[in-house]
């Protein structure tokens, strides 16, 4: 496909004690404790940690969807924009342009009524990547083929419900992509793939960290794909960030004792080199 690939300006993503509070039946939840972290333009920061430690809260804060009723303090700077600060319509300009995000659900970022097509071209109309719908669709079917959609003719003409877990999945990564974003925050991206999408969507998230200087920030249970992308991994429990450190040095000898159960207990955690 001959379209050129849009790209944005390559971010750097700053966290500053951050905490979550979540308000619901069950009383307080503070998802997210006290969370500092940086990831600098062409770094992939992988975030490890057990179901409930607070990941997606952190990710989806991040991009100022934090959740019906929950109260945020901390800083969240993107090169220097104060994203917490932003109103509703200056943070949708920056979700989709400078921030792609790829959710946790893949059917959360997908709108069941619309094709694939028309949601990637609308993105690309919105963020004036492409002005009119002719000069989007080429860009629209290279982002899926990006994300490693064999067939993205049949795709883009497909309504989500038509398409298996696994393509939707690549169809919210093709979207969070569309624009080319300088930070790409990815919440489990990879859990509905089989093993060869898993792993050319693996590459292309590298490459574009690599070339392009994009930001990674990925959340991942799979200790293959954080090994393969990934130049510093944080690891939480209880919305706190307890350890943190370089892929290999971190998986390799942890230090902290769940850092080190957690490491442990995953599949792979030996042999997937
Ligand atoms: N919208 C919400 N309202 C109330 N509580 C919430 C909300 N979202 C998350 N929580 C709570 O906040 C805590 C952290 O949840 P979160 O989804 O961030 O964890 P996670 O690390 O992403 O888990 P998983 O690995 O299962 O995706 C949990 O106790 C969860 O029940
Ligand atoms: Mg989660």
């Amino acid at each position: 496909m001959s379209a050129p690939a849009p790209a944005a300006a390559p971010e750097r993503l700053e966290v500053e004690n951050l905490t979550v509070t979540h308000t619901g039946d069950g009383g307080e939840v503070r998802a997210v404790d006290g969370v500092s972290l940086t990831v600098r333009p062409g770094e992939a920061l992988v975030l490890l940690g057990e179901s409930g430690s607070g990941k997606s809260t952190l990710a989806r804060t991040v991009l100022g969807l934090p959740g019906r009723g929950a109260r945020v303090r901390g800083a969240v700077r993107l090169s220097g924009t104060d994203l917490l600060g932003l109103g509703e319509r200056a943070l949708s300009d920056v979700r989709g342009r400078r921030v792609g995000y790829v959710p946790q659900d893949p059917d959360a970022g997908l709108d069941p009524l619309r094709r694939i097509g028309s949601q990637l071209t609308e993105v690309l109309l919105r963020h004036r990547i492409a002005d009119g719908r002719r000069a989007a669709r080429p860009l629209a079917l290279r982002s899926l083929e990006e994300a490693g959609v064999a067939d993205p003719e049949r795709v883009a003409c497909a309504h989500p419900h038509e398409l298996s877990g696994g393509l939707r999945q690549r169809a919210v990564i093709a979207l969070a992509l569309a624009c080319g974003p300088g930070l790409l925050i990815a919440d489990e991206p990879t859990t509905a793939l089989d093993a060869l999408v898993r792993a050319r969507v693996v590459d292309l998230f590298t490459h574009l960290v690599a070339e392009r200087g994009i930001a990674l920030l990925m959340v991942t249970h799979d200790i293959g794909v954080a090994r393969r992308a990934g130049h510093r991994v944080a690891v939480m429990r209880e919305g706190r960030i307890v350890e943190t450190g370089p892929v290999e040095q971190l998986l390799g000898a942890p230090r902290h004792p769940y850092a080190a159960a957690l490491v442990a207990a995953q599949p792979g955690a030996r042999d997937d080199r």
